[in-house]
């Protein structure tokens, strides 16, 4: 006979039902905490420089964050443009463009798909971009 506090052990029944040993409390996929918590590396060329971008902010967002100085002249809305990128490594890590980001790009004669808006851009993994002209702001 067991006492009432121990913990169970699993037994023949237990293994016969393919039930899981696995606490019910532990995580064992990712959750929405676990994304909350992501940062992707980005990569801007020619500079070299590398900027950390949080699950929940754009490339733009997180470059300003930073220090950097990043063309905008619509503070992020989507509207000017000027925030463009090319992205030249890790295409597959990003989001893909919003319908409203593909024809404010194809407005503006950048219909090439490698061009994204950084004000727009959610980065899921390592990417490497062009963006030339980019630096600390002093
Ligand atoms: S900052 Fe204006 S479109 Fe991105």
């Amino acid at each position: 006979m067991t006492h009432p506090l121990e913990p169970d052990e699993p037994n023949d029944a237990d293994q016969s039902r393919g039930e899981s040993l696995v606490h019910p409390l532990e995580p064992d996929e990712p959750n929405d905490a676990d994304q909350s918590l992501r940062e992707s590396l980005v990569r801007v060329e020619p500079s070299g420089h590398e900027i950390i971008v949080g699950a929940d902010e754009s490339l733009l967002a997180a470059a300003i964050r930073q220090g950097y100085r990043w063309p905008t002249l619509c503070g992020g809305a989507g509207e000017c443009t000027i925030c463009f990128v090319k992205m030249l490594v890790g295409a597959s890590n990003v989001a893909p463009a919003q319908r409203a980001e593909r024809e404010r790009l194809d407005e503006c004669g950048r219909s090439d798909p490698d061009v994204r808006l950084a004000c727009q851009l959610e980065v899921r993994g390592p990417i490497t971009v062009l963006k030339r002209g980019l630096r600390k702001r002093k």
